[in-house]
């Protein structure tokens, strides 16, 4: 159990810190703003192309066969070091009909291999896991530390990203069993066979990751299926239109407003609404009770009757008066805007002039093997066919992963890691924990102590470590210290 722990421990030290730069969007900006196209800009490729023959350059790849073949990706575009073994391009969730399939990309670990998978998820819903791939966790991004041996990205669902087909998205229960499908096709693909299997991802994914990796208990297949543990960032596994934002926004914001910057009158008029719609009533009640001394009642947040309650989009849409450039997944963040090769440092679309979206780019698509015809952007709205109804009224007709699934995966593989930062307006942390107090797993409902270990890390500053004694500061250079509270009961790992 020791062993399991630090394993998942190691796999937090790398990425929670800034997994907070860019949880995918999961409402308005994000959402609506894919309806604001950009003018594609043709640009020069560089000179490109491997020096060595390629047969020779995959002979050391482990997975490098035949029928894989068509799916290294030998170089990309502005990238001019060597991408090492790397795979892309799409799988059929049905062999026999190629007309629907998920797009994927695959990072074998550098280094001694290990018999293991992670599969990472963005959220959304909508948003495409290549931003993880790019600037999460990727090879290229964590090139100093890769946070877990493998890395295996896919878009998902059906409709994201580059993901063919059209979208069938109702439940998470349905296309849990279409990522399934797809995931056994890639493992034949791949000659891939009895590995540890974890699955990943960060925010609207922390409803994917659940139902995947119970829909992977289902299967009874050690061989393809052997769930291994899971971990999501800033997720919404709870009941989040109400419980994860509104009731929980506002102690953040009073927290937070030396940075953003709301004036004395406006803050008056938030405290109001959270006094008078019942969000401190609710916070009275379950945060910070540990064991909770309640189950939590449902709670709905209809956004027609319950305008006036809106305290989270008040405060989202005055945020932007206050600091244009402010961004929900890391509201210290001022100005300048960053521009981003994906186009969406915010919630705002952006990138620098002559910077067009690098997954869109026709180079790079075809280097990636992704259909050319297909328009990427980072987030492609809503896939979840229906648009509405639901618990969250997303379209996504499942519960939330709290009551069932959630417990299920926990008790299967005692190796779940829930993790928050806290400086996300999206999905702030005291609203995650209110949704792990009202789950009840190993027999006993929500945490029954409160967290209060710290996280201290005592690696020396890896990603500065080399400019810092460069520029003569090597004596000022320290580890990062106390970063957070960790928290372990029966199975679930607790950070933010
Ligand atoms: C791979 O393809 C080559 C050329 O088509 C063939 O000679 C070789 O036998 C194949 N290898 C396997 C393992 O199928
Ligand atoms: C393949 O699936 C599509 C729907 O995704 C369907 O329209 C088509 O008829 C199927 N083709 C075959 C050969 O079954
Ligand atoms: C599944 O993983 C466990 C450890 O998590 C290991 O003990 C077991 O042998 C694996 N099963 C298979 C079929 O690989
Ligand atoms: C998996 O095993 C359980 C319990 O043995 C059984 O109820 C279920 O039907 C099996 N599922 C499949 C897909 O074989
Ligand atoms: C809390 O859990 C109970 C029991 O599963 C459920 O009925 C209720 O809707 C949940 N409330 C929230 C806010 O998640
Ligand atoms: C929200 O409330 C209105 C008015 O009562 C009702 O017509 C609508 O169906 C509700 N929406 C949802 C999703 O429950
Ligand atoms: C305070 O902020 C609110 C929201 O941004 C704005 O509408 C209002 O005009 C501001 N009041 C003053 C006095 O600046």
């Amino acid at each position: 159990m020791h062993d399991m722990l630090s394993y998942i421990w190691t796999t937090v030290l790398l990425v929670v810190a800034l997994s907070t730069l860019r949880v995918s969007s999961m409402r308005p900006g994000g959402l609506l703003s894919e309806a604001v196209r950009r003018d594609q800009v043709t640009r020069v490729m560089l000179p490109s192309g491997p020096s060595q023959g390629l047969e020779e350059r995959a002979a050391p790849f482990r997975f490098y066969k035949n029928n894989t073949k068509k799916y290294l990706v030998e170089s990309l575009p502005e990238m001019d070091f060597d991408l090492g073994e790397l795979y892309s391009g799409v799988v059929p969730i049905d062999m026999n009909n190629a007309s629907r399939g998920l797009f994927f990309v695959f990072q074998p670990r550098v280094g001694e291999p290990v018999d293991e998978i992670t599969i990472w998820l963005n959220g959304g819903p909508g948003c495409s896991s290549l931003e993880g791939f790019l600037q999460e966790n990727g090879k290229f991004q964590w090139a100093w530390g890769q946070f877990s041996p493998t890395i295996n990205k896919v878009e998902y669902p059906v409709g994201v990203g580059f993901s063919i087909g059209e979208s069938r998205a109702r439940t998470e229960e349905g296309i849990a069993e279409e990522f399934n499908d797809f995931f056994f096709n890639f493992q034949k693909i791949f000659a891939i066979s009895k590995f540890k299997i974890y699955v990943t991802g960060e925010s609207y994914a922390g409803r994917y990751v659940p139902y995947i990796a119970s829909g992977m208990l289902d299967r009874n297949d050690s061989n393809h299926f052997n769930l291994s543990g899971a971990l999501t960032y800033n997720p919404t596994i709870g009941e989040f239109g109400w419980v994860q934002t509104q009731a929980v926004i506002y102690p953040l914001i009073e927290k937070y407003n030396n940075v953003l910057g709301y004036n004395s009158s406006f803050m008056a008029k938030l405290a109001s609404i959270d006094q008078t719609c019942g969000y401190v009533d609710y916070r009275d009640t379950h945060v910070d009770k540990f064991p909770p001394s309640q189950v939590q009642p449902p709670k709905y947040f209809n956004s027609t009757v319950d305008a006036d309650c809106d305290i989270w989009h008040a405060a989202y849409f005055a945020a932007y008066g206050a600091n244009p450039c402010f961004n929900p997944y890391l509201i210290t963040l001022q100005c300048p805007l960053q521009g981003d090769p994906l186009g969406f440092p915010s919630d705002l679309i952006y990138s620098y002039p002559n910077t067009p979206v690098y997954f869109d780019r026709e180079d790079v698509k075809k280097a990636m093997h992704a259909p050319v015809d297909r328009e990427w952007s980072l987030c492609n709205g809503n896939p979840f066919v229906e648009g509405q109804g639901g618990p969250q009224n997303l379209g996504d007709m499942s519960a939330d992963p709290i009551q069932r699934v959630l417990p299920r995966v926990i008790e299967a593989t005692r190796r779940v890691l829930v993790a928050n930062s806290d400086l996300d307006f999206e999905t702030p942390t005291t609203g995650t924990l209110l949704a792990i107090q009202n789950m009840t797993w190993g027999g006993l409902l929500g945490f029954q102590n409160k967290p209060v270990k710290p996280i201290t890390i005592t690696e020396p500053d890896l990603q500065y470590e080399a400019i810092f004694a460069s520029s003569g500061f090597d004596d000022v250079d320290d580890p990062q210290g106390t970063m957070g509270v960790q928290h372990f009961e029966r199975g679930l790992m607790w950070a933010e």
